[in-house]
């Protein structure tokens, strides 16, 4: 069974990726980092969630800045506790001694060869993780983002979230040499919870019941705030490939973040031209491919299975 680190801010959709990974992989450790809200949160928050699920899994705590600058959440679409919607459990046990960096180190080295890391939040702790220990290149089997996106953005016209959060430490990610996923919202936008899918879970057991609560907040927040009329599951998509691997097709291709100050910060330029020279004058070069690019999900499969 895959071993598998999840790196987030939870947040709606981290919430429903660590209950998939903990339900079909072997998810081996949390580690958080600011993002939907200040890390003291997301971190409470993932503590809750172990609680709720009932979960034996090491939580460490991150990050509360990105690289290079200061980060402020408005906490606009997951509310003032990250998380809001339901009710969860005060957390029965606290984060580990160890701050995240050195947990995904540490983890890493326990299960060479084996350990995905997949990112979900601000890419943050990932970097610096992978600029203290470049053995973390031999150590990961992959890392598989949610992050970026190959069209529209959501937090400026052309860039998502959690890359628009750090790009400097994104960067360091994409140039990793790793094998790499990236999972962004042109396809997770399509993995949308809707109605009816809220009414099955608030009308099934405490966990099912806490996910719909959840979910309800965040498909109203958003309608509201981004027009969209179904609970993205962004997150949850970047395991799909290590649970269901035919329900999103992923394709090699050189990616490059943009870390100007202008108008496309944060923005995830993919190369999908298919240029057969490199030398063609006017024209800029082609990189050789550094990342698997999702480019199409069957969407309502993975609904239904997340569900
Ligand atoms: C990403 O940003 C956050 O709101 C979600 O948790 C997801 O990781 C989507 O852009
Ligand atoms: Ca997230």
């Amino acid at each position: 069974m895959t071993k598998v680190l999840i790196d987030c801010d939870p947040g709606h959709d981290d919430a429903t990726a660590i209950l998939y990974a903990a339900r079909h992989l072997d998810l081996v450790g949390i580690s958080t980092v600011y993002g939907n809200q200040s890390v003291d949160k997301t971190t409470r928050n993932a503590l809750s969630l172990t609680t709720l699920l009932g979960l034996d899994v090491p939580v460490a705590r991150g990050c509360e800045q990105p690289l290079n600058r200061v980060f402020s959440h408005g906490g606009d679409v997951h509310g003032e506790t990250g998380i809001d919607g339901a009710e969860l459990p005060a957390p029965v046990s606290e984060p580990v001694d160890m701050h995240a960096v050195d947990f995904i180190i540490e983890m890493a080295s326990k299960h060479r060869g084996e350990l995905v890391l997949c990112p979900i939040g601000p890419f943050t702790n990932v970097a610096m993780a992978l600029r203290k220990e470049p053995r973390l290149k031999q150590w990961l089997r992959a890392i598989s983002v949610m992050g970026g996106t190959t069209q529209i953005g959501n937090t400026t016209p052309v860039a998502e979230f959690n890359v628009w959060s750090d790009p400097e430490a994104a960067v360091v990610v994409f140039g990793s040499g790793l094998p790499l996923w990236m999972v962004g919202l042109n396809v997770t936008r399509q993995v949308g919870i809707d109605e009816q899918d809220i009414l099955k879970l608030e009308s099934g057991g405490n966990v099912a019941r806490t996910y719909g609560g959840l979910f309800r907040f965040f498909r109203d927040s958003l309608r509201k705030v981004h027009g969209l009329s179904t609970a993205s599951m962004h997150d949850a998509c970047a395991l799909v490939p290590f649970i269901a691997p035919d329900l999103i097709t992923y394709r090699d291709c050189p990616v490059e973040v943009e870390v100007g100050e202008g108008l496309t910060r944060g923005m995830t330029v993919c190369d999908f031209r298919t240029l057969t020279s490199a030398k063609l004058e006017n024209i800029r070069g082609q990189a050789a491919p550094n990342c698997k690019v999702a480019v199409e999900v069957q969407a309502r499969a993975v609904v239904d299975h997340i569900v």
